[in-house]
């Protein structure tokens, strides 16, 4: 979910220097010196093998700052192998959820899925949208026959530090993507190398929102990892693509878009009066031009901030001000936005997983005794605080997709925030070897049983889809498309 404390899309970015905290070291991953000696590591193996009552600790010669605490249970689904635990990093501990296949466990692919935010649990993504059980009261929990794991082995990471389960013991902090996608491709390298059954199964990275900046730079990072553990003698991830669902990648593109969700029908009608359209519109170019001048051509942070007030002032301001839901604009917001996100089921999950039998099943680290939040207030200001958010975030998948890595981006067409329109321009514009084929494909529909389901475009590795009816959370508004979405991609299949 792409969120901001004060509901004001592209917020401050006040602070301009990248200097870290301390403690904010990132150990890094230790390779490329040595070869690895395999004499030295024995896989743990079978997953099945693993503890319901305690943690197993499991470590790699390869990566000294690292170990995975992991324990079985049956959360949430019931009808597979379950594991969850932390990645640990030194003193930083990324939680996780992970859930064997309901097809083939030995065979399918394996999928990885955060959440947005910046700041955001992946909790979220797991009990109301894709995962194995829906959670719709504090009480308990119900099997969703539209999980993706119906087909995959998949997890959920609460990521980076700071974000749901996750913790640091001297509240160490990330505050930028490339940062945190360090820790996510060393958890990914031990993961594979532990669980040898999984070894050399395509492997995808999914995220939703501000996944859209997260995933294509978790992914390059795998990949670039991958020739370091080749050259360690160690075998590399398959990393097989990258599935965004309603991304924020690029700002340039986005920022003339919310013009067109919010006065043209692009998806819905006009939702807002036509002197505030025009405003709007004029607004627009003078928006992406300060924010290019002053945040990306070179950083003014004073300057940064006047452009971010203006752009909140006349395009987020008076498309908050109509009071529909910034993550569907078929609908008002079920808020307000800042205590339930817009929809209300977010505090029965946050009550689900305050109930301390549940903390226990899954192993929360006894040192995290907050009451859960679905969005850190704090990894979210510190993630605007060095801009991260304007980064030009589409040239990563340009280059991932150069090197055959897929890249599926699916998008709710009635999301406002991250919406269709802005990913299709960015698509459209992004360069690449296959740029001009992709732009000659017309947009045509796609449906699932019969019924038509959404746009797609597509050409090579790269495809596009809309998915009419859902909004920002489509897993949540449209499990079955959702699905069928997920089981073609992973397939290979054309949609
Ligand atoms: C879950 O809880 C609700 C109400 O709290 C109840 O109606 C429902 O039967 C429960 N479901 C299960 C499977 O226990
Ligand atoms: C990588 O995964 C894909 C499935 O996504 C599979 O078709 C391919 O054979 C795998 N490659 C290797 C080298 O195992
Ligand atoms: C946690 O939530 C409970 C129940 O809503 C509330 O009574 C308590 O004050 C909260 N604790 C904190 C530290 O916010």
């Amino acid at each position: 979910m792409f969120w901001r404390r004060f509901s004001g899309l592209l917020t401050a970015a006040v602070v301009a220097s990248a200097a870290q905290h301390p403690l904010s070291v990132q150990p890094g991953v230790n390779l490329g010196t040595d070869r690895y000696d395999a004499g030295l590591f024995t896989p743990f193996g079978d997953l099945s093998a693993l503890s319901t009552d305690e943690f197993t600790i499991l470590s790699h010669p390869l990566f000294p700052n690292y170990n995975v605490r992991i324990k079985k249970s049956d959360f949430c689904d019931g009808t597979v192998g379950t594991y969850t635990g932390y990645i640990d990093i030194q003193a930083r501990h990324l939680f996780f959820y992970f859930f064997e296949s309901r097809s083939d466990p030995t065979k399918d692919d394996v999928v990885f899925w955060t959440n947005g935010g910046p700041g955001c649990s992946s909790s979220l993504g797991l009990l109301m949208e894709l995962g194995p059980c829906r959670v719709t009261n504090p009480e308990n929990s119900t099997f969703n026959p539209y999980s993706w794991n119906e087909k995959a082995n998949i997890f959920f990471v609460d990521q980076p530090i700071g974000v749901g389960f996750s913790y640091a013991e001297y509240g160490e902090t990330v505050s930028t993507t490339p940062e945190a996608a360090k820790d996510i491709a060393a958890f990914v390298a031990i993961f594979f190398e532990h669980f040898s059954q999984f070894k050399g199964r395509g492997f995808h990275m999914a995220g939703e929102s501000y996944g859209g900046r997260y995933i294509p730079v978790f992914a390059a990072e795998v990949y670039d990892q991958n020739a370091k553990l080749v050259e360690a003698g160690l075998n590399p991830v398959n990393l097989s693509s990258v599935m965004i669902g309603n991304g924020c990648t690029d700002w340039a593109s986005m920022v003339p878009s919310y013009y067109d969700m919010t006065c043209s029908p692009a998806s819905v009608a006009p939702i807002m009066d036509i002197s505030s359209c025009v405003r709007m519109k004029q607004a627009v170019p003078r928006c992406q031009k300060a924010l290019q001048k002053s945040c990306v051509d070179k950083f003014d942070s004073f300057s940064c901030e006047a452009a971010n007030l203006f752009c909140e002032a006349e395009i987020s301001a008076p498309f908050f001000a109509t009071g529909y839901n910034p993550y569907d604009i078929s609908k008002p917001c079920d808020g307000p936005i800042s205590d339930t996100l817009c929809y209300p089921v977010t505090k029965a999950i946050g009550a689900y997983l305050d109930r301390p039998e549940v903390r226990k099943q899954i192993g929360v680290d006894p040192s995290v005794n907050s009451n859960f939040s679905s969005c850190s207030d704090e990894v979210n200001a510190a993630f605007n605080a060095a801009d991260d958010q304007m980064f030009p975030t589409q040239f990563y998948i340009g280059a991932l997709l150069e090197r055959g890595v897929r890249a599926l981006i699916y998008v709710g067409a009635n999301d406002w925030i991250c919406n269709w329109v802005g990913n299709e321009h960015m698509l459209l514009d992004l360069e690449w070897t296959g740029q001009e084929a992709f732009v000659a494909e017309p947009l045509k529909e796609w449906s699932v049983d019969g019924s038509a389901a959404g746009l797609t475009r597509s050409a090579g590795p790269l495809t596009f889809a809309t998915i009419y009816g859902a909004g920002h959370m489509v897993p949540y508004d449209k499990p079955a498309e959702s699905l069928e979405l997920t089981k073609r991609w992973l397939a290979g299949e054309n949609l």
